[in-house]
């Protein structure tokens, strides 16, 4: 078992679990991911690695509670335990020292991109650190943000904080002089950073986490083409050249097991599994 040291909740059905895993703490770096399972026999969820400790043995990750099993994560507490963590796993990030990079963190995924921000900043560059929430209410991390960045800025869907969506961007790249750039959040919202930096030719990072199984390249589930190759999200990956993705076949097959999540989620809700007042 995988002992859970602290639960945050950074947002409503934001949540970030610290637990205890020396083994994979010792050999944890910014980029890679974690595959859980909160239970015997349930469901295996990749999800990226917000930090790290090696001294106190623990790494930590976030998820938002949309499906059965980060749902079913939600109800668990400070001091319970997880049936299993895998990990790290995929390739750590390609941290040198660029110049000046915009990192870009969306929703959920602002927790993994300060892990991001904060290696980059460590590695001597001069980082811009992007947080992009659906409303004011899901922006989180803020004070994190300003430590590890030279500059933060905001951005939402509906312009309750910061600027309205990302088009803000195309004036930025056109000021500032933008070495590289790297991005992971909603799949949509990636795409949308690399159209934006395409016309200014900034490499741009994409990290994908596309549907996993086993999470070490034997399954095939996390196919996603990337230029004219076919590659593996989690033995490939988890990051590519966000200008050679193809992320409509990947909207695409992400969208595929929609109805079964929905029913799996529908079904474990009836059983009362989220009324059980574990909050
Ligand atoms: S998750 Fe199975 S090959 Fe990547």
């Amino acid at each position: 078992m995988y002992r859970i040291v602290a639960k945050e909740r950074l947002a409503y059905k934001h949540t970030l679990f610290t637990v205890e895993a020396p083994d994979i703490a010792a050999k944890a770096r910014p980029g890679q991911f974690l595959i859980v399972v909160p239970k015997e026999g349930g469901e295996r969820v990749p999800l990226s690695l917000c930090a790290y400790d090696q001294e106190a043995g623990t790494v930590s990750f976030a998820f938002h509670e949309v499906g059965r099993t980060t749902k079913e994560l939600g109800t668990l507490q400070e001091g319970e335990g997880l049936f299993n963590v895998t990990g790290p796993l995929g390739n750590p990030s390609e941290v040198r020292r660029y110049g000046r990079v915009l990192c870009i963190g969306g929703g959920i995924m602002i927790a993994p991109a300060l892990l991001q921000a904060r290696a980059l900043k460590e590695a001597g560059n001069e980082v811009i650190t992007i947080l992009a929430c659906r409303s004011a209410e899901f922006l989180f991390k803020r004070e994190e943000a300003e430590r590890v960045s030279d500059r933060v800025l905001i951005a939402s869907d509906d312009g309750t904080v910061g600027e309205r969506g990302l088009d803000f961007l195309t004036d930025l790249l056109a000021k500032d002089r933008i070495d590289r750039c790297t991005v992971i959040g909603p799949v949509v919202m990636m795409k949308r950073v690399c159209e934006l930096t395409r016309p200014f030719a900034v490499p741009t990072i994409v990290s994908l986490t596309p549907i996993m199984i086993d999470g070490m390249g034997m399954c095939g589930a996390c196919r996603v083409t990337v230029g004219d190759r076919m590659l593996f999200g989690c033995v490939d990956g988890p990051e590519f050249d966000g200008h050679r993705t193809n992320f409509d076949e990947l909207i695409k097959r992400q969208r595929s097991m929609l109805p079964e999540e929905r029913l799996s989620s529908m079904l474990w809700e009836h059983k009362g599994g989220c009324a059980c007042g574990r909050r």
